[in-house]
């Protein structure tokens, strides 16, 4: 009996130590953990990163990707007033129609348009982009593991590949991709986006806001469902506490 006992507490470690590795599977290394401020059953997004991580995808990431599930006005999370979301809208041309002849027409984008898409078509997509479809981001923080961490690593994790790794024409070596090789060329570098904070201007900067932004627009009513979910709680444990005073008194007299 205890003989049993100890070998299957010797064998525990030898699992533990195996599991990691078997969850890795595919060979994609894992994302390291980053310190988010909407983490945690208190945490909230923080409105300065949100509006940088918006500058950084209309920048530099929707010269490829759409964000089709993401409308003008849902900007309004992320602290613009209507004024501002008017302007914004106004500086992107959307298609629309058909006019009474039958045509199609441009015009610029209101608050209640969706983000226009850069390709109009997968195909297009995929043939600018050397055969490799740039996903649509408005779920992707829900479509990767770890999101946010997944994102923020992917960005910042580019490499030189090992040499005996070859890489095709359009092809870049990365660690956190599945497979360690991405057909997206790195998209940040230093000083590219300006700033109008004191935030610093790095790849990593730019990485950790985009990343951010990208995890509202997967889930932007994360901050009203944990809101709910405490008072819930608070509310069970008021009725929690309410009932037992009155069980107290109803028992007062048994003994
Ligand atoms: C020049 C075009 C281009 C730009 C700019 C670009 N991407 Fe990509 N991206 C791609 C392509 C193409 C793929 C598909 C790569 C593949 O499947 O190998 C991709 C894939 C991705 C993926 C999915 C990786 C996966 O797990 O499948 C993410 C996330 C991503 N890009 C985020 C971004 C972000 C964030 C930005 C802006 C900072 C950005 N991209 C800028 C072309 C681009």
């Amino acid at each position: 009996m205890t003989k049993r006992l100890i070998l299957s507490l010797a064998v525990l470690p030898l699992l533990m130590m195996i599991a990691p590795s078997a969850q890795a599977a595919g060979d994609q290394k894992a994302a390291p953990h980053q310190h988010w401020h909407f983490k945690g059953p208190f945490g909230t997004y923080d409105r300065d990163a949100l509006q940088r991580g918006y500058l950084v995808y209309r920048q530099v990431c929707a010269a490829c990707h759409s964000m089709k599930r993401v409308a003008f006005r849902n900007l309004e999370d992320l602290g613009y007033n209507e004024a501002q979301i008017k302007a914004i809208a106004s500086e992107y041309t959307v298609t629309d129609g058909p006019d009474e002849e039958g045509e199609m027409f441009d015009r610029p984008a209101r608050p209640s348009d969706y983000f226009p898409s850069p390709f109009p078509n997968k195909n297009a997509a995929k043939y600018a982009n050397g055969g490799a479809y740039p996903p649509d981001l408005s779920l992707i923080t829900k479509a990767r593991h770890h999101g946010a961490d997944y994102v923020y690593a992917l960005l910042t994790g580019y490499k030189e590949p090992p040499a005996d790794k070859k890489l095709l024409d359009g092809q870049y070596y990365n660690p956190y991709m599945a497979g360690h090789v991405i057909a997206m060329a790195p998209p940040l570098s230093d000083g590219m986006v300006a700033y109008s904070d004191e935030s610093p201007m790095t790849t990593e900067q730019y990485a950790r806001d985009v990343a951010e932004f990208l995890t509202w627009a997967a889930e932007p009513e994360m901050e009203s469902r944990k809101k709910i979910g405490l008072q819930v709680l608070l509310f069970l444990a008021v009725f929690a506490a309410i009932m037992y005073g009155i069980k107290k008194k109803i028992w007062a007299d048994v003994h």
